[in-house]
């Protein structure tokens, strides 16, 4: 997809049950209209997207798994593979920092799994950001770089252009506080330089990056106006109908996406 549409995504972490997921649902369908700008997502719970995927319209509404395992079918207990989420989600988050932090995935799991996802048909967002500890260090930029070669390390040129990067700074998930306008260029700026580092410059440019952490109704806008910030990972807000609603219409109302 090119960067001429705002991608917005609902990230509901472990959070509605198939009543109410189905419930949020069926009024978001009603207060949104189908923008040609905005591409909307939601990444519920495992459990709600077979539900999930016979109630949407996906020309309004797609769908993203959380989390998913690499290898495609086999033994292996308590787990799903992109080979079985594909035809039920568009999309599918790779390398959450809670996914790389409450769950120890490495760089190596999630390399596996950017490839899983592209070779089953998903688009995979793969999540990068720095802790709180790294960013006192200054060392954010290292941490994206590594980030970026590990997810990355065995996708094509080709292969990329199906790939989202979301900068998810660590300090600020779930916290009530970002950084400021500025430091998101500049996080972006260097996802982008590493990305050109590896593919060029044309991918460079075309490569979809979004903003997440602690994105609200009220300083959505700010961000989406960045140059550089094609769309918003949204954790807390996405759970109220309401909110996600206002960041969906101030999306379409942003002017970068109504020029191009
Ligand atoms: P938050 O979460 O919006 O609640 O900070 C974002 C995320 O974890 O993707």
């Amino acid at each position: 997809m090119a960067r001429d549409k705002a991608l917005i995504i609902a990230n509901w972490k472990m959070n509605l049950g198939v009543h109410d997921a189905s419930l949020y649902i069926h009024k978001l369908s009603k207060s949104i209209k189908i923008h040609r700008n905005v591409e909307v997502v939601i990444a519920p719970t495992l459990l709600t997207l077979q539900t999930l995927s016979l109630q949407v319209n996906l020309k309004q509404i797609k769908l993203a798994a959380q989390n998913f395992y690499w290898r495609d079918h086999g033994a292996y207990t308590g787990e799903v593979s992109a080979a079985q989420l594909s035809g039920i989600v568009q999309y599918a988050m790779v390398g959450h920092s809670e996914r790389r932090n409450v769950f120890n995935e490495s760089d190596k799991d999630l390399r596996a799994k950017v490839q899983a996802a592209i070779r089953n048909g998903i688009r995979p967002i793969l999540c990068v950001g720095e802790t709180a500890g790294e960013k006192s260090n200054n060392e954010t930029q290292d941490v994206l770089h590594d980030q970026l070669i590990g997810g990355l390390a065995n996708i094509t040129g080709e292969e990329l252009e199906k790939v989202v990067i979301a900068y998810e700074p660590v300090w600020a998930i779930g916290a009530s506080r970002t950084p400021t306008t500025d430091e998101i260029t500049a996080a972006i700026r260097s996802v982008r330089s590493q990305i050109k580092h590896l593919y060029g410059t044309k991918a460079s440019q075309n490569i979809q990056v979004l903003y997440g952490a602690s994105v609200t109704p009220d300083n959505a806008g700010s961000f989406l106006e960045l140059p550089d910030v094609d769309g918003l990972l949204i954790g807390g807000a996405s759970l109220d109908e309401h909110a996600f609603t206002s960041i969906i219409e101030i999306a379409h109302e942003t002017k970068k996406f109504n020029d191009k």
